[in-house]
């Protein structure tokens, strides 16, 4: 079932509530829209984020993309919502947001302040006139949104909690992805969160946060932002590492019979594993 955002937003709201979070997995083909949905419907009691947005149109198309998403969400059992995430573009956000989608994640952290401010401030305009809610970001975050690179968090600007609390109420947005210490794909070091910042940042926002960036957290860093107020848990390489490892394991029995449906089953049930996993990662008890 898809999500309004009106509903979209109560469930971020009852797990900001529960220190749990909504896992937001990142979506590129049919294989991880259907792996996703599957995982969903593993755990029909937790909402999920099918994030089909601004990196994977490039590869997909957005059209194609984004049909794909919500029809799937749609057609199943389970309460997941369709999301932007990383959207610089307010032609792409409204598109997203006349198709139906739950959520949108406008992003204008490569952008000075007070321009993040007006960017994010007409997103939210926009949103509202869909009933979708609006997650925006301050302080930049280190990485690539489709490879792992390796990325050294000391070189982003981290979020600033007085700041952030400014740029929320000057925006009225829903959410908030911050910049603590985590990185976008995986890295050779495990990333360790500054959860001193992430504890000043939640004690001064009335709004849940969002962690970008989870993908090799340990857990305990992920446990640990979870009590301070994070709702929101974005994963992305993690899924892609367990469909490229499913689909190598496959090749060599189906490369001599050029059986391509073995392998995208493969890789389709691998993001469905790891995706479960994650989502019971999130809802600690
Ligand atoms: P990871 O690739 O590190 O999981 O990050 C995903 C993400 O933050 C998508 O917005």
């Amino acid at each position: 079932m898809l999500l309004t955002g009106t509903e979209g937003l109560k469930a971020l709201t009852t797990a900001y509530e529960n220190g749990h979070a909504l896992a937001g997995f990142v979506a590129y083909n049919l294989e991880t829209v259907q792996g996703i949905v599957a995982a969903a419907e593993a755990r029909p009691d937790r909402p999920v984020l099918i994030q089909a947005g601004s990196s994977p149109f490039k590869h997909a198309g957005r059209e194609p993309l984004m049909r794909l998403a919500l029809d799937a969400a749609a057609h199943s059992e389970a309460p997941l919502g369709v999301h932007l995430d990383h959207s610089r573009d307010l032609d792409e956000i409204t598109a997203c947001l006349e198709a139906g989608y739950t959520s949108v994640m406008v992003d204008g952290s490569h952008l000075p302040f007070a321009d993040n401010i007006a960017l994010t401030r007409e997103a939210v305009r926009r949103a509202r006139d869909h009933g979708a809610w609006v997650e925006a970001e301050l302080g930049a975050l280190a990485g690539d949104e489709d490879v792992s690179t390796n990325a050294d968090a000391s070189a982003a600007a981290m979020t600033d909690p007085s700041q952030a609390a400014e740029f929320v109420a000057e925006t009225g947005v829903d959410a908030l992805a911050v910049a603590v210490g985590n990185v976008h794909g995986f890295t050779a070091n495990p990333v360790h969160l500054d959860l001193d910042r992430l504890s000043a940042i939640h004690s001064a926002l009335p709004v849940p946060l969002v962690l970008h960036g989870a993908s090799g957290l340990p857990e305990q860093q992920l446990l640990g932002a979870l009590a301070r107020g994070v709702a929101k848990v974005n994963v992305n390489a993690e899924l892609r590492r367990a469909y490229l490892q499913a689909v190598s394991a496959q090749l060599p029995t189906a490369l001599p019979g050029s059986d391509v449906v073995s392998v995208w089953s493969a890789g389709r049930a691998a993001v469905t594993e790891a995706a479960t996993r994650i989502i019971t990662q999130l809802t600690p008890s």
